[in-house]
């Protein structure tokens, strides 16, 4: 096995595992030392089906249950795909999982937002694009003035699915959603359990900050955000067949890039996102 760093500070590269089968426990912490120096680390050359894939995320904990729903009405299963092919075949142009589009980390409308992400590259556009593009909320935070770290000490952030067209443009939540997945608050500065580090959490889930009227807090968020997405703190991932990444979702931001011809390519990628249940346990 060989690990490679693809960047200074984020994003490392593994090859020579096979993830379909069964892992020992000692790739089990490899895997999770990795991610925890790099935050993001790429899995090459994996040939992983949507059973595959499930056993593998479930080896880092139970498996998250999104709230969003499809245009039908179903709610997506665990293991599932973002994808704009059409399910009769050609191309979709229901925007149901556009929002994927918008920064944001995956689940922070859930009371305990989840620990990793798993997304495995079923079909990639054949004339390339359709990157994955990360920004590091460890460094955005660090990199503010220190009168405005403390000055952000202490605020309590709303963060709501179904309104996350206030700051995205993303499509509001429907009734569905608003039934799974109420507003919660979650702190705008995290430390990351077990370490000293900080971390700035937004994302398009981020509406509203408790205390603060609302245009001012929408002010805030946006510069917040305008910050953290600063070309010195990203990664863009170019995807690979074969490709399986996993990512801490406690510290990052990402967002699908549509820098592919969406509306005749086809891109699909399958996505599993593992709860932090030490952290609902403390
Ligand atoms: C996601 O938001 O989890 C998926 C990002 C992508 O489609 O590149």
């Amino acid at each position: 096995m060989q690990i490679k760093k693809l960047t200074k500070n984020l994003a490392a590269a593994m090859t020579g595992v096979d993830l379909s089968k069964p892992i020992s426990a000692e790739l089990k912490n490899t895997l999770r030392e990795t991610i925890a120096a790099h935050r993001i680390l790429v899995v090459k050359n994996q040939t992983l089906d949507s059973d595959a894939q499930e056993a593998f995320s479930e080896c880092f904990g139970e498996l998250l249950h999104p709230v969003t729903r499809r245009p039908d009405g179903i709610r997506l299963p665990q293991t599932h795909e973002i994808t704009n092919a059409a399910k009769e075949g050609g191309i979709s142009n229901d925007q149901y999982l556009g929002a994927t589009a918008f920064w944001h980390t995956d689940g922070a409308y859930f009371p305990v937002p989840p620990l990793y992400t798993t997304l495995y590259a079923v079909k990639l556009p054949p004339s390339g694009g359709g990157d994955t593009e990360f920004v590091d909320m460890r460094a955005a935070y660090d990199a503010l003035p220190q009168a405005q770290k403390q000055a952000l000490d202490g605020l309590q952030v709303v963060h709501s699915h179904a309104e996350k067209n206030l700051v995205s443009g993303a499509r509001a939540g429907t009734m569905d959603e608003v039934r799974d997945a109420p507003p919660v608050i979650h702190p705008m500065i995290r430390t990351i359990e077990g370490t000293e580090q900080r971390a700035l959490y937004l994302g398009m889930y981020a509406v509203r900050i408790l205390g603060m009227p609302d245009e001012e807090a929408r002010k805030l968020l946006a510069e917040l955000h305008e910050h953290s997405i600063q070309p010195e703190f990203r990664y863009t991932h170019v995807w690979e067949p074969g490709d399986l990444m996993m990512w801490d979702n406690r510290s990052l931001m990402h967002r699908a890039v549509g820098n592919f011809d969406m509306d005749r390519e086809v891109r699909t990628l399958r996505r599993t996102v593992v709860k932090n249940l030490e952290s609902a346990m403390a």
